[in-house]
């Protein structure tokens, strides 16, 4: 088993691959810097957005914005802390005025999202929003109809979940959250 410091260190290495391999040039001039991932190397659930907003950007760290107070106040509802988590997006510059990221800029970034679950090996993926849903999971899923219902795919176990955004102005999704959260310590006792 790789210890956790060695994990850290991995985590570090794929950071300085994504700076070294000039990965989408074009978002990393515009961005005010690279927005990596945060919480435990050793997490047995990892959070996977979209791509930093503005707060991201400003502070080098995913979900610390409104979506990301949000995503706090969910994970305290099922007993968890962002340090016992990972959280990271698929890509990690943020596209200019918040537009929706780029196939071509999610392709891009998958080989070192790849490489993250690879160092974390986690228990449980959850994608948060379609866009990082549709780079992990085999095609032709609707997150309307998958969200909440955890599905096993290549031996990793993924729980697609709705943008923790998409709720703020929706008090409904807002609710269907919370419960899809409340899925996770069963969905996590019986990996
Ligand atoms: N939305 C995302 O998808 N990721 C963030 O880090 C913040 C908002």
């Amino acid at each position: 088993m790789v210890k956790k410091d060695s994990k850290v260190e991995l985590l570090e290495e794929i950071k300085t691959d994504i700076v070294k391999d000039k990965v989408c040039p074009d978002l990393a001039a515009g961005a005010t810097q690279l927005v990596f991932g945060t919480g435990s190397a050793d997490a047995d659930v990892m959070f996977i957005g979209e791509a930093p907003g503005k707060s991201e950007d400003e502070q080098g760290l995913p979900f610390v914005g409104a979506a990301g107070k949000f995503l706090n106040e969910l994970l305290a509802g099922v007993g968890l802390k962002r340090g016992d988590v990972y959280i990271t997006n698929i890509v990690k510059y943020r596209p200019p005025d918040n537009r929706d990221p780029y196939p071509d800029e999610k392709a891009a970034f998958l080989p070192y999202l790849r490489r993250q679950i690879g160092v974390i090996k986690p228990k449980l993926v959850a994608t948060l929003g379609r866009h990082s849903m549709e780079v992990l999971l085999p095609p032709g899923l609707t997150i309307s109809v998958c969200h909440g219902q955890p599905k096993r795919y290549n031996g990793q176990v993924y729980l697609p979940l709705f943008h923790p955004a998409a709720a703020l102005y929706n008090g409904g999704m807002r609710q269907t959250l919370v419960d899809d959260f409340a899925k996770i310590p069963r969905i996590l006792a019986q990996i």
